[in-house]
């Protein structure tokens, strides 16, 4: 099977019109074409994103919320037109249920403290599933911790999907959250959340989901999931780092506290009490990142003008193709074959640590991710140390993955 990037693979995409779009790709690395297969980690930016930071920087810059001047109105205007970018992306019911974080990490944290402190009491529990991200449980952790409550995990089978029945067992009346990703860094699983949240919501348990690895992939509509929670990071769907998302029902949002206190959070301070701002002022505590937020919105209008599905379908087919090519390779296996994955390849090389096959592959361009992925639970289940993960996006190509694959070969002659 080799697959040129003819249009009609591409899934009617032009992927080499779509690539130059992206200035980083045309790289050299070692003196070979950068092969980019890091994206899970972070997706580049492509130069319509990268222009609109430039362009607000250098004609719409000013501090927002706090002046009648023409530029701080206007910095404002553009930051809530940002916002109501990322409510229709993920069709939020109002874009007062969108507030800018600096990721996931962020927008999780914010959960675990601003509902998790109120909510979570002694021996309640808390559901996690072992495929998290450990941004997914330590702030749990800390929190379960604090309050004397418990932490339960779903396991998962040896393909890497969820035990869903084991999954409903933990449902009881002691469960006051589930935390679950939507799609898995590690391993590539999309879970089957959907079902998972009616299941939580027929006994009235709030579900998170962290979405860091979907948003990028997959059509996200909360309302249609029904999600209470939703987080994700713009530095993985082309935008810039420092800027996330967390997306909760009005519902819950106004119940919570806040866990930064600061200037914009507030309606008034007196040293005897402070009152808060409504939603979602609430939760922006002192100058947000209003360049990336802004940024994130134009990542959000990028998306739309290729389209998710178009996206989908061009990661499914490189992620096939990939897989077929990697299991034709004896002596490397591959960790996560789910039957419903998103573009996410770990694989170990047989007698070589995952941290000497991203070395070497480095010496041919090609950019992987090796280590625990920030899933050391997921290692654990699989009794190996770390990974190697190749992770993808719609502007790799069927060529690099040829490169991947022939890098892996060099590698196990020079271990061989
Ligand atoms: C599934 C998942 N959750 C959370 C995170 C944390 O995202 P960030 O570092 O952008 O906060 C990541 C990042 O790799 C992730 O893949």
């Amino acid at each position: 099977m080799n697959a040129p990037d003819t249009l009609k693979q591409a899934g009617g995409l032009d992927i080499e019109r779509l690539r130059s779009d992206f200035p980083i790709l045309k790289l050299q690395v070692k003196g070979k074409p950068l092969v980019y297969l890091d994206n899970a980690a972070s997706s580049q930016m492509p130069r319509q994103v990268l222009d609109r930071w430039v362009r607000y920087q250098t004609t719409e810059h000013s501090n927002i919320h706090r002046a009648v001047h023409y530029l701080s109105e206007k910095a404002t205007a553009e930051y809530e037109v940002a916002r109501k970018k990322v409510q229709a992306f993920i069709n939020a019911k109002e874009d007062r249920e969108v507030i800018f974080t600096s990721g996931t990490t962020e927008a999780i944290n914010l959960v675990a403290h601003g509902y998790g402190r109120k909510f979570i009491g002694r021996d309640d529990e808390i559901v996690l599933t072992t495929l998290e991200h450990h941004s997914n449980i330590v702030p749990w952790q800390m929190v379960a911790e604090e309050k004397g409550a418990k932490i339960r995990v779903v396991p998962i089978n040896d393909r890497g999907e969820l035990i869903v029945e084991d999954y409903l067992k933990l449902l009881g009346p002691r469960t006051k959250i589930v935390c679950v990703g939507h799609v898995s860094n590690a391993l590539g699983t999309v879970n089957p959340v959907r079902e998972m949240i009616e299941a939580a919501h027929a006994k009235g348990i709030p579900v998170l989901l962290d979405g860091a690895q979907a948003a990028p992939h997959l059509q996200v509509d909360v309302q249609a999931l029904d999600c209470d929670f939703y987080a994700f990071s713009g530095h993985k769907m082309f935008g810039p780092t420092g800027i996330g998302i967390l997306y909760g029902k009005a519902e819950w949002l106004e119940k919570m506290q806040p866990y930064k206190g600061s200037g914009d959070m507030i309606l008034s301070v007196t040293f005897e009490k402070t009152t808060y701002a409504p939603i979602p002022a609430k939760f922006e505590a002192g100058t947000p990142p209003i360049a990336a937020a802004i940024t994130l919105g134009a990542a959000v209008d990028y998306i739309h003008s290729i389209g998710l599905s178009r996206i989908h379908s061009r990661e499914t087919e490189l992620l096939d193709y990939a897989t077929d090519r990697v299991n034709r390779l004896p002596g490397v296996r591959i960790i996560g074959t789910a039957e419903k994955k998103a573009a996410v390849l770990s694989f170990v090389v047989d007698g070589v640590h995952p941290h000497d096959v991203g070395t070497l592959l480095n010496e041919e361009g090609v950019a992987v991710r090796t280590g625990h992925h920030c899933t050391q639970p997921v290692m654990q289940r699989f009794g190996i140390p770390a990974t190697s993960r190749a992770s993808f996006a719609f502007y790799n190509t069927h060529a690099e993955v040829d490169v991947l694959v022939a890098g892996i070969q060099k590698v196990q002659k020079v271990f061989g």
